[in-house]
């Protein structure tokens, strides 16, 4: 029977590669688990306040559909929440989705039209490409980092045509962990303003960071579009129960997608109704199990850094953001997919690919996630260095 043929060449390494790993533990392997960016996975958990929330919802009889934009009291909890970080946005620009992975869904299929080109930060969280090719536009990738910790704008001009739509900013970036400035997040709004194209910014980590203060890129855009993506998977340990958001600055520019838009939301009828009602006791409610974690995964970054970065033929940088290493392979040590899939079969260990967060820039290097305990990721870097040693001997 047919199927279509942009279908047929969607691709998600980060899942893809789990069939794989399923043989190899059916083999009686002890595996590591590396790829899925899920503090859940790894012990992070929301904390009592938030569980409770959403038990007494499904408990207390809230089990039933929510208005499509989201729960209104949700919508300018998260306004206020965005606003707080420099956003001029309102609860009326809120719409809350089942994860950002539905918004960017709805943002693109509202923006992109067959051959439509949409610029994407090199190497890229992979569903961002997949989304604009099932629309039928053309990804193209910017680097995400240019050598200097940023993208250059001079690059992102180079690159704009008659067919561009949209620059999509991921800061901090999966899977580099790269964090742009506001200096360069200006820059860069400035050349989208200047060819009248949508900045998309997501930014799920925005408060797992290990620098200074963060700054989003809706505190810089004035009365330039800003198109937020955002969620409570990461930062509020809500993985599983699918929920974030998509927020519109008051850039006149945005008009007709804020007209539109909310159609999308309509035909999926809402986003879960109890998980909404836990978002917002997270947003009100004490903040420090999201300081601890921050904490924590600073020690398991720098620990996961020096183990890697001791590896002969690997060279890793510190990230400065979210929960993923990506370091790059000597090319004596393979191609990425053969790194990977070498050290799956003779380990156990599970990394990703770095070609499946876009060619031109992932291949070359491999991601992990350092959200598991320091001992897990002793024991999974052990492995890795010990692969590498053998494979170089
Ligand atoms: C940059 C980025 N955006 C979006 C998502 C998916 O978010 P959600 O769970 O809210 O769909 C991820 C998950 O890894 C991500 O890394």
């Amino acid at each position: 029977m047919k199927i279509s043929g942009r279908v047929e060449g969607v691709e998600y390494a980060i899942r893809d590669i789990v069939e794989s790993a399923r043989q190899v533990k059916a083999r009686g392997v002890r595996m590591h688990y590396l790829n899925i960016g899920d503090p859940c996975q790894f012990g992070f958990q929301p904390p009592p306040n938030v569980l409770r929330a959403f038990a007494d919802a499904v408990q207390g009889g809230r089990n039933q559909y929510a208005d499509s934009e989201g729960l209104p009291e949700l919508r300018e909890a998260i306004a206020a929440r965005e606003a707080a970080k420099g956003m001029d946005v309102t609860g009326d620009g809120v719409l809350v989705t089942n994860g950002v992975s539905e918004g960017l869904d709805m943002v693109v299929s509202s923006i992109v039209d067959p051959g439509d080109e949409v610029l994407l930060p090199g190497p890229y969280y992979p569903p961002y490409a997949s989304y604009v090719r099932l629309r039928g536009g053309v990804p193209v990738e910017f680097a995400a980092d240019a050598g200097d910790g940023a993208p250059d704008p001079a690059e992102i001009r180079s690159l704009i045509t008659p067919r561009t739509v949209a620059i999509c900013l991921i800061n901090p970036n999966n899977p580099t962990g790269t964090v742009i400035g506001g200096r360069r997040l200006r820059q860069i709004l400035d050349v989208a303003g200047e060819h009248g194209l949508y900045v998309i910014c997501d930014e799920i980590y925005d408060r797992i960071t290990y620098g200074g203060p963060f700054e989003g890129a809706g505190s810089v855009a004035r009365d330039l579009p800003v198109i937020l993506l955002n969620g409570f998977s990461k930062v509020h340990m809500m993985t599983g129960w699918r929920l974030g958001y998509i927020a519109f600055n008051g850039s006149p520019g945005l008009g007709r997608i804020r007209e539109h838009l909310p159609k999308l939301a309509r035909v999926r009828i809402c986003g879960s109704t109890p998980a909404q009602h836990a978002a917002l006791e997270s947003l009100r409610g004490p903040q420090d199990h999201i300081t601890s974690m921050v904490s924590e995964l600073q020690k398991r970054r720098d620990l996961a850094v020096r183990l890697l970065s001791e590896i002969p033929g690997i060279t890793c940088r510190a990230p400065a953001g979210a929960f993923y290493a990506f370091p790059r392979i000597d090319p004596s040590l393979g191609t990425d997919k053969e790194f990977v899939s070498g050290l799956l079969e003779e380990t156990g260990v599970l990394a990703v690919h770095g070609s499946g967060f876009g060619e031109r820039h992932g291949s070359g290097h491999f991601r992990i996630v350092f959200l598991p305990p320091e001992e897990y990721l002793e024991e999974a870097l052990g492995l890795v260095a010990r692969y590498v040693n053998r494979s170089t001997r």
